[in-house]
This record gives structure tokens, sequence and C-alpha cells, in this order.
């Protein structure tokens, strides 16, 4: 029977063949033992001469790093082999060998790495953040569809800006200039009109000239929007969506959070409800600790790191200065020089996860915004016109996929939860 290694611990005594690549061998002549990897684990292969002959032992004594490999062989529950089970093989068929793996057990330089991109996404530690990936962008849309929300994808070429002219690739479309999207929000507020509750998932593009740990050149953001909604009601669902995500994935991929090395008890503690701070309040926060601001600044990676250190969960910080933000954003009635926005720091360093708030409804205000930021009015007119036909308060949130699997996996740097990063200076592989 054709298994995968994950499903080894249920078929004790049974035959079977795995399919993998070969991870290390070792042998003494009379036996041999192959460490074999397929996606979903490790198995321990043990050879005896007794079983396959002295052909079949030096068959696996000439296999080589990353031979692709079928396996067959009696499984046996083993607590002392990795996974709990180790294959004792009848068998062994070389789909191809191989030699001079560039990537081996020693240690090996970023830029090298990073060269190697497309190998190195094989080693164990960047398998179980692959896999971990995977079931985020799972269980964020199994949970979205439960909370009535329907996936309406987003255009990736477009005629505008979403956050600003400053990081927008351009690109040709035929006679016209287009722009690689920034967002899909603009269009998820069409689609949240048509349906209530939406969301758009996909990869965003943004040329920033920032070569920091946290941003990327292209990224995955997954957007809800919701109509007949405020930003009370936007923040309860975002708080709802954070904490099941966490755990979920605490419960769904635990063995490679530990593998990864992340302080469990850390992310046990991301719980409801996450603290709310007015942006005024987090400069007054800011200023507490000695830190040199003022009132109307946007925050970068040191302010947004001191203001989450004060929690040990998520926090939302809210009502930003209106001249920070996107031309979007709903002024507070009661004070329009602050918006009805919000963004989600996570804590441990990690800063803005996802940022959102309620969308202006009055056309006539709108009209006003994308003249102050400069924008032209014909490329936007299907988005005024979303105001004049049965407008709502609606709100709604992105949350970037690359910054969250950083946090929930705790690693240093964006470009390791992303198969093939796209940063400042690397378009390779
Ligand atoms: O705060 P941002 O710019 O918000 C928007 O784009 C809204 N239009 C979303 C919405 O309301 N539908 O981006 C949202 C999130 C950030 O919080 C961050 O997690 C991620 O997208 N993000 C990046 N991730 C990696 N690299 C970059 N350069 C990123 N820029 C934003
Ligand atoms: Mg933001």
């Amino acid at each position: 029977m054709n298994c995968r290694i994950d499903d080894l611990p249920a078929l004790d005594g049974q035959e079977v063949a795995i399919r993998g690549w070969v991870v290390s061998v070792r042998d003494s002549g009379k036996i041999a033992f192959l460490v074999v990897r397929d996606g979903t684990g490790l198995a321990q292969c043990v050879f005896r001469a007794a079983e396959v002959g002295k052909q079949g032992l030096a068959e696996v004594a000439d296999l080589n790093q990353e031979a692709a490999i079928e396996v067959r062989g009696i499984v046996h529950l083993d607590a002392r082999a990795p996974g709990g089970a180790e294959i004792r093989a009848t068998g062994l068929e070389v789909i191809s060998n191989g030699s001079g793996y560039p990537i081996t057990p020693k240690e090996h330089g970023t830029d090298f790495l990073m060269d190697s991109r497309h190998l190195w996404l094989r080693s164990s530690r960047q398998e179980a953040i692959l896999r971990v990936r995977s079931e985020i962008e799972y269980v964020l849309q199994d949970e979205l569809r439960q909370m009535g929300f329907f996936r309406v994808d987003s255009p990736i070429l477009t005629p505008s800006a979403c956050e600003g002219t400053t990081t927008l690739f351009e690109t040709q479309y035929f006679e016209e200039k287009a722009f690689l999207s920034q967002s899909g929000q603009l269009y998820n507020e069409a689609s949240a009109a048509a349906l209530g509750r939406v969301y758009c998932f996909g990869p965003t593009f943004r040329a920033e000239k920032s070569k920091t740990r946290r941003h990327l050149m292209e990224f995955w953001m997954l957007e809800p929007e919701m109509a007949f909604a405020n930003l009370t009601e936007l923040l309860e669902t975002e708080e709802t969506l954070l904490t099941r995500l966490v755990g979920r994935i605490l419960e769904l991929r635990r063995e490679d959070l530990s593998q990864l090395g992340r302080d469990l008890e850390a992310l046990e503690r991301v719980r409801a409800p996450f603290p709310r701070l007015s942006y005024d309040d987090a400069i007054a926060l800011l200023k507490e600790r000695g830190m040199d601001i003022t009132w109307g600044d946007d925050f970068g990676a040191p302010q947004e790191t001191a203001i989450a250190e004060a929690f040990d969960r998520p926090v939302f910080v809210h009502r930003y200065p209106t001249q920070a933000k996107a031309f979007y954003m709903e002024p507070d009635p009661d004070r329009p020089e602050v918006c009805l926005s919000a963004d989600l720091l996570a804590p441990e360093g990690y800063g803005e996860i996802a940022g959102g708030g309620q969308r202006i409804s009055d056309p006539g205000l709108l009209g006003a915004r994308l003249r102050q930021h400069d924008l032209p009015e014909e490329p936007y007119r299907w988005y005024t016109d979303l105001r004049l036909w049965g407008s709502q308060p609606h709100a709604g949130f992105g949350l970037g996929i690359e910054r969250t699997l950083a946090w929930i996996c705790g690693l240093e740097h964006v470009r390791e939860t992303i198969p093939f990063p796209r940063l400042l200076s690397r378009i390779y592989p």
C-alpha cells in the first residue's frame, strides 16, 4: 500500500511503500539506516542484509542526500524513531540519485540560502514554516466562511492606487498605464455592497524602498469587508478571527511550532478581548517611555514595538490622525482630525500585522478627499459611484499573511515566510 509518512503510526505491522527524498544514510556493512522525508514527516528505514542482501545494502550505501526513492517494508512502532514508527525495509527503488547537493547539514550564510531558495525549501525548518502558512491560509478562510463571509476576488491589474501613489508598481496595459494592486479593498467595497460580507485573498504589491525584516515587495493579504458595520463591530470581528486562528494553529500545527522553537505560552495568551488604545494614549505611552514623537507622526517599527511591549497580547491602536492615513478613512464625527482607523499590533516586537477602518460613506466628502490627496477623478469614478446608490457605513481590514506567519512562528525575518520572497534587492529565484 502506498502511504505518506504521517500515516505510518496507524499502520503497525502492515506492508507499505513510501516515496520521498533521502535526508541521511548511515551504514555499517550489515545494517543501514536511511532517513527519508516526504513533506509530511521523517521516517527511519532500516535495511538488514538478511532481508535485502549484500547488493541491496550496497545500493542504500550509494544513495546521496536528496535522492528520490521508494522504500517498501513493514511498519514497526518504535517510540525512539522520529515520528514514532520505523520501516523494516524489504525493498528499495532508486528513482533518481544525484550528487553534490549544495545544502549540507553544516551552517550556510543567508545570501547563499536565499540564492538557493528553490532547494532551501526542502529543509525541515522551511517545511515546517510552509505547513504553518498553508494551515493559516486554510483556517482564516474556514473561519470567515463560518462567520458568513463570501470570497470575492479582486483584480491585480488596476487603473488606480489604493494605498498612496509612491509605492506603485507600474506596468503597460496596451496603450494605457496600469498598476499592480496594493490592496483589493476598493473592489471589496463594491463586492460588499453586493453580498454584504466579503473577503478577498491574493498577492499585493508595494514598491517600498524599505530594507527591513518586515517588508516585502510582493505579499499576500486577506481582506474582509463588511457592509453596515462601524469601527467597533469591525474590531470585534478582527479579534474573533485572530483568536480563533491562533487557537486552531496551536492545535493543528503544534509540532511544527515546537520544532521552530516557538514559545507556545506566548501564543496561548492570545485571548479576547484585545486592549484598544487610542492613538492619543499611544503617544502618551511613548512619551512616558522617553521616545521622541510628536502628535501627527505615523508609527514606525520602534514605536510599534514599544507600544506592543506594554501588553501580553495583540493590541489595537485606533483613531490615528486623519493626515497620516489613506484618503478613504472616515473621520471621527466628534473629532475630524482623527479617523475611524485601527491597526492591530502583534506582541514580541512584531508590530503591525493588520490595518483597516471605517470607510467614508458620503460622496461629497470622498470627492474632497480625492482632490486633497491629488488623486485623479476619472480612475476612481466607479469607486465614488458606490456612494451614490445604497451608501452605508462599512468597514474592513487587511491582514498581512507574512507578518502574521512571522509572528505565529516566531521568525526573525519575513524572507522565510513566503516561498519565493521579493525583496528590495532580490527577485531571484
Ligand atoms: O495597512 P495596509 O497598507 O492596509 C491596506 O492595504 C488596507 N487597504 C487594507 C484594508 O483595509 N482592506 O496593509 C495591511 C497589512 C499590514 O498591516 C501588513 O500586515 C501588510 O498588509 N503589509 C505588508 N506586509 C509585508 N510587506 C509589506 N511591504 C507590507 N505592507 C503591508
Ligand atoms: Mg498599515
